[in-house]
Formats: structure tokens, C-alpha cells, sequence
């Protein structure tokens, strides 16, 4: 049986030669999802591309004293290298300049020509050359392009134009009678009501005063200037209107469009008009996604605010900067951009959520049971909860990836990711490993967690991609049927006995305030000369320039970062033998690595009060013995206003290894 389709396009970019991680987010949406139908069964096809002509581009071409073509031609080769970097996988590039469209624009220019929905006439507007949009005087913000800002001029030419008012009907009723057309649903009342009710004004659809455009081959003095000619990249790109119409045959119309909320309107006012005149059917969704704003604005070179990818790709990997797009901020929503929130979420959801179940998981399998996954025996409840769980997820994902919701889809992958590290604390395997019974138990507890870190990769491989292969190394899966989608709606896919293997740790646990530092010292994505988009940062923060002196009993902040503090959490406590003061502390440090630590507070606490507890571990004190019990470390601690010792708790859910600063 031949599977179902799925194609999806993104915008087809400008080429500016200034890619920020703006322009990424609609490409890295795409290739998710794209990826997400792949695995689960879809044929797919995926088409992105260049618009590469207009007199803006014609304008800086000349600026730079070259030919509109040798300019664009080299930003092409950059953007192509940026989707490379970005692990994007397109199926076809399509470029505005390629002889495959220019030749079909001109047949569909001139089909609408000879059925009269085009036709020719004079146009008097106020012009924005950046944006290339005519507004009208009511449709200025403060006297500037409503869309940019900028200032717009008085043009006057001979121009055809697009008979959109004859459609206005015909198109207010689709949208109503399609409420699944544009998403999110808000995007098609604002639609209706701002741009079709009050009336569709005829499009300006050809330009004699630029030449950088498709001729109109009945009337060479006139170029398709954007619509006709952008827009329909999505369909030439699939060999319509050639006699090679396959592609086009087995996927138009499109599964779904994805545009930035800028451009909703000529997504879903002209094109759908344009394909109606055609006789051609929509595509079935057009999703408005909504910006990633950088401070107070969108990202922009004119704000000087841009944001490159190349530095973060290069400090922090790919999938940190994939997961971080996708997860931050819901889909359909602006959302800020800042390097510590990105380095926040990579630091606990990444490094320490996920890397270290991966990391204590693979740890525990090779210090209990010489690296062999074990067997699991009967299950208990805690573990059949996390079976289930297991299982339930897929079904939750595909509703959630249906309605492109991918960073709701990312959040629910996590509470499995949490609920392992959960399972983790209760089923407490450091205890277990201590005797022959916990033994028994801990290889159930043990192959739940790796079944689980399987399923888990296999979720976040739409997203992540470069990270599954480095997760399944470390877990010795090698079987391809095991990284599938089908192997993970059943728990008890993994072999046991199959060989795992401790590798690096999945992401780099980053100290927050020195990567902003870094970042903002001059090798600061946001500080970037623009014209170097690609120029890598340095892997280490600068040196400080100078040191400080420190006057007689004051500690120097180069004295103070001696001292590493970490927040550590204690899995185990309980007495030392022939000793009243102390306490023996078994506390997870983070990366799968526990520590034990002798603390005097016996009089102040009992072992239970004591477990659970998040405290303060003075991390790198050279390891003592106190009565005959290693302490590596000490923990921090103060006398309340009765004289009893208090641990120092953290306030809220810090992770196990965080540093404290
Ligand atoms: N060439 C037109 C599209 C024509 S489609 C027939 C265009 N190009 S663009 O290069 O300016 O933008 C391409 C895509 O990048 C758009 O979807 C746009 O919304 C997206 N983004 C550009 N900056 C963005 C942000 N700061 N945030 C999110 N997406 C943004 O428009």
C-alpha cells in the first residue's frame, strides 16, 4: 500500500545576506515536522527556496557593482550553507531566477491575461521599496510603511493588475466554510474582518520602472513583480504546467504552508485567489507562526538587534539551538529571544534533565551489572507507571505534531524525561546495588530507565536530530528497527543484555554568567558585525583583562570562584558508627556521579529529615577522614537564633550539579 503524502513548504527567503535566527525559526518549524511525518509514515516532500528578485535586490546589486545575479548568487551558496548547518533537510531548493519558473510564471501570467483577470492600467500609490508594497494614505503608520516603518514614496506607471475584488465572495465564503484553512484560528478573523469584509482592492501585479523581474513575454517593458511571481514558486517548484507534472500530480495541493504572520495575508487572500483562477485547489493549511522578537523589536539589521545562528551552532551544537526555538515559545506566538534564556533551558533541560538520565542510567548499568542491560523482573506499580507512560506518549505527540504544536509536544516528551528522574529518586539505586534482593529489583528498575531513554530518543529525533545517534551509541542500540516509530508505541523494545557504553556528556554544562560574558564581550551573536554572519566565536570566554587586588581581609572575586559550590541532592543518610555528631550524606552530584559526605549535624536532624533535601555542597575541599568515613566535600550550613545548625536549602527545583555562583 502506497503511503500518504505530506508536502510543506516554508516562505522562499530574500536574499539579504543577513540570515538571523529569525529566518531559521520557519525552517527549523518545517524541517521538524517534516521529519516528525517521515518517521511516522508519511511520504514527504519539502520545498524551501530563494525570491530573488525586485528592485531592492536590483539596488544593491548595484550598490555592491555587480550584476543582480553574481549578488544573489552568492547569498544563495550562504543560505544553502545555513540550512546545512542547520540540519535542515529540503527535498528542493527552489530559486525565482531558475528557467523552470521564470517560464511558467510567464505561461501563468499569461493565462490569466487571456481570461481576464489581469488587466492593464495606471497605478498612482505610495510605494515601500524595502517591503515592495503599495499602501494607501490611510493605511500609513505616522506617515511610514505600516509593515516596516520606513518612508514610503509617490510612484505613477503603467501596470496590470489582478482583478482580486472579483473574487472577494468567493474567497470570504471559503475561509468561512474551511475554518481549519489558516491557523491559528485568530490569524483568519483578522483576515476577514481587517483585509475582506471592508473590500479587496485590485493588485498591482507587474513594474516597468525595474527591470530585475520575470518579463512579461507579450510586453517586454513590464516585469511579474512579487506576487505572481513569489507565489508560485510553490507549484512551479513541482513542474506544473510542464509536461514533467509528476511531483506536482502526487502532492498539490500542499499539507501545509508555513508563513510568518507578516506575510499571512498574501498566503491566504492572493495566492489561494490566484490558485482558485488557476482552477487548482488550496492547500489544506496555511499556519501564521508569529516572531521571534529580539529586545523590543523584531529582529532587523536596521535595529542593529540581529541575532546570528553560526556562533551558537558552534559554542553550544545544533540541537541546543533547534530544541530552544521549538520548545521556547508555543507556535503561532512572539516570543523573546535572549542568550540566558537559551542557555537556562540547555542548562536544565538539557544538560541536566535529559544528559543526566542518560548519564547516571548508562553509569548504574555499567558499575552494577558490567555494562549489560539487564533483564527485567515482575513490575511493580511505580514501574508499570512508567510503561505506561511510555506507551500512552506517542498517541499524545501526533495530536500535538498534527497541530504543529511542537513546543507543547517538546513539554510533554520532558514530563517522561522527569518522570524517569522521579523514578530514579524513589526507586533509589545506589541502595539497591547494596544487596543481593535490591539487586533483583534494581535490574527492573534499570531496564525501565533504558527502555524509557530509547523511547525518548526516538521522540526527540524530529527535532534533535544529530543527538539520538549519540544516545543510542551510548545505549548499544544498533538495531534500526529499534529507532522507529512503531518499536516505541510498545514498552520492552530493548534487548536485554544488549552492551551499553558511557560516552561524553550529551551537552556541555555551560556556566550561565561566563558564557554571557563571552557572549557579550565582543563574540556576542547579537553584538556580530553583520557582514561577517559567519565569523565563529572563540570556544573560551576572553581572560579578564586585569587582575584585582585584594586589600588585607577581603576576598577577591578570583578568591571567591576558588571555592566551587554546587547544588547537590542527598539520596541517603544515615548515622556514622562510634560518632554522636555526625552524619554520613550519600548526595547525587550531577552527570550520574553520587558523593559521600560526613556533616556534624547528628544532634540537629535525624537521617530521614536529612534525605530529599537539596543543599549546598562545597564541591572541590580536599577529601578528609572523619571517623574512619571518607568526607569528600563539606556541606554549607548556619545556626538559627536557638544555636541549632541548619542545612542551606535552595529555594525551588535546582538541579543536582548546578554550580553555584
Ligand atoms: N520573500 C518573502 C516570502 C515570499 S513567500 C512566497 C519573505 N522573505 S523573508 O526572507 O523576509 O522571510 C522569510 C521567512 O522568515 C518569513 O516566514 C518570515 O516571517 C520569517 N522571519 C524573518 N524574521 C523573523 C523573525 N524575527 N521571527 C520569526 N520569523 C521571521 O518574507
Amino acid at each position: 500500500m502506497s503511503k500518504p503524502t505530506f508536502y510543506l513548504t516554508t516562505p522562499i527567503y530574500y536574499p539579504s545576506g543577513n540570515m538571523h535566527i529569525g529566518h531559521t525559526y520557519t525552517t527549523v518549524a518545517a524541517d521538524t515536522m517534516i521529519r516528525f511525518k517521515k518517521m511516522t509514515g508519511y511520504d514527504t516532500y519539502f520545498l524551501t527556496g530563494t525570491d530573488e528578485h525586485g528592485q531592492k535586490i536590483e539596488r544593491k546589486a548595484a550598490e555592491a557593482g555587480v550584476s543582480p545575479q553574481e549578488f544573489v548568487d552568492k547569498i544563495v551558496a550562504e543560505t544553502k550553507e545555513l540550512w546545512k548547518l542547520m540540519n535542515i533537510e529540503y527535498d528542493d531548493f527552489i530559486r525565482t531566477t531558475e528557467d523552470r519558473h521564470i517560464e511558467i510564471v510567464q505561461k501563468i501570467f499569461r493565462r490569466y491575461y487571456e481570461q481576464g483577470d489581469i488587466y492593464k492600467s495606471e497605478y498612482e500609490g505610495l510605494y515601500c521599496t524595502p517591503c515592495e508594497s503599495f499602501w494607501t494614505e490611510t493605511q500609513l503608520k505616522d506617515g511610514c510603511c505600516p509593515d516596516c516603518g520606513r518612508p514610503v514614496e509617490k510612484m505613477r506607471e503603467e501596470s496590470y493588475f489582478f482583478r482580486m475584488s472579483k473574487y472577494q465572495d468567493w474567497m470570504i465564503d471559503y475561509i468561512e466554510t474551511h475554518p481549519d484553512f489558516i491557523q491559528p484560528p485568530s490569524r483568519a478573523n483578522e483576515m476577514l474582518n481587517n483585509f475582506l469584509r471592508p473590500g479587496l482592492q485590485d493588485l498591482c501585479v507587474s513594474r516597468t520602472s525595474f527591470k530585475w523581474g520575470v518579463p512579461v513575454d507579450f510586453d517586454p517593458a513590464h516585469v511579474v513583480y512579487v506576487w505572481i511571481d513569489a507565489l508560485s514558486n510553490y507549484i512551479t517548484a513541482l513542474g506544473y504546467g510542464t509536461d514533467h507534472d509528476e511531483l506536482f500530480r502526487k502532492y498539490w495541493p500542499a499539507d501545509v504552508q508555513l508563513v510568518g504572520k507578516e506575510i499571512v495575508r498574501f498566503h491566504t487572500i492572493y495566492w489561494p485567489i490566484m490558485l482558485h483562477a488557476l482552477g487548482l485547489p488550496l492547500p489544506k493549511r496555511v499556519f501564521g507562526h508569529g516572531w521571534l522578537l529580539f529586545g523590543d523589536g523584531k529582529m532587523s539589521k536596521s535595529k542593529g538587534n540581529i541575532v546570528y545562528p553560526g556562533p551558537i551552532v558552534e559554542r553550544y551544537g545544533v540541537d541546543t539551538l533547534r530544541y530552544y526555538l521549538m520548545r521556547e515559545m508555543p507556535f503561532g506566538s512572539d516570543g523573546n529571544y535572549t542568550n540566558e534564556a537559551m542557555l537556562t533551558r540547555m542548562n536544565a533541560d538539557l544538560v541536566n534533565d535529559l544528559g543526566n538520565l542518560v548519564s547516571r542510567t548508562v553509569a548504574m548499568i555499567e558499575k552494577y551489572f558490567d555494562g549489560a542491560v539487564p533483564a527485567p523482573g515482575e513490575a511493580q506499580e511505580l514501574d508499570r507507571a512508567l510503561s505506561d507512560h511510555f506507551e500512552a506518549l506517542p498517541g499524545v505527540i501526533e495530536e500535538q505534531m498534527d497541530r504543529l504544536q511542537f513546543s507543547v509536544a517538546l513539554s510533554e516528551i520532558w514530563k517522561l524525561v522527569g518522570e524517569c528522574n522521579k523514578y530514579i529518586d524513589l526507586t533509589q539505586p545506589w541502595v539497591l546495588g547494596k544487596t543481593e534482593e535490591g539487586k533483583e529489583r534494581l535490574k527492573t528498575v534499570l531496564y525501565t530507565l533504558a527502555e524509557c531513554i530509547r523511547g525518548i530518543a526516538v521522540h526527540i529525533s524530529p527535532t534533535m536530530p544529530s543527538t539520538p545517534p549519540r544516545i543510542f551509541a551510548q545505549l548499544g542500540v544498533a538495531d534500526e528497527d529499534l529507532k522507529t516509530w512503531e518499536s516505541v508505541r510498545k514498552f520492552g523494545g530493548l534487548k536485554p543484555g544488549t552492551q551499553v557504553k558511557k560516552g561524553e556528556a550529551l551537552f556541555p554544562r555551560v556556566d550561565i554568567q561566563k558564557e554571557l560574558k563571552a557572549l557579550e564581550g565582543g563574540e556576542a551573536p547579537g553584538k556580530q558585525d553583520a557582514k561577517e554572519p559567519d565569523k565563529k566565536a572563540k570556544k573560551e570566554a576572553k581572560p579578564e583583562a586585569k587582575k584585582e587586588e585584594a586589600a588585607p581581609g577581603i576576598a577577591t572575586y578570583d578568591d571567591f570562584t576558588k571555592i566551587k559550590l554546587i547544588a547537590a541532592k542527598v539520596v541517603a543518610c544515615e548515622r556514622v558508627e562510634k560518632s554522636e555528631k555526625l552524619l554520613k550524606e550519600t548526595l547525587d552530584v550531577g552527570n550520574g556521579e553520587t558523593r559521600t559526605v560526613c556533616s556534624g549535624i547528628a544532634k540537629y536532624y535525624a537521617p530521614e529529615e536529612v534525605t530529599g533535601k537539596t543543599v549546598i555542597l562545597v564541591a572541590n575541599l580536599a577529601p578528609r577522614k572523619m571517623a574512619g568515613q571518607l568526607s569528600e566535600g563539606m556541606l554549607l550550613c548556619a545556626e538559627d537564633p536557638d544555636g541549632r545548625v541548619r542545612l542551606l536549602t535552595v529555594d525551588g527545583s535546582v538541579a543536582p550539579g548546578s554550580e553555584v555562583s
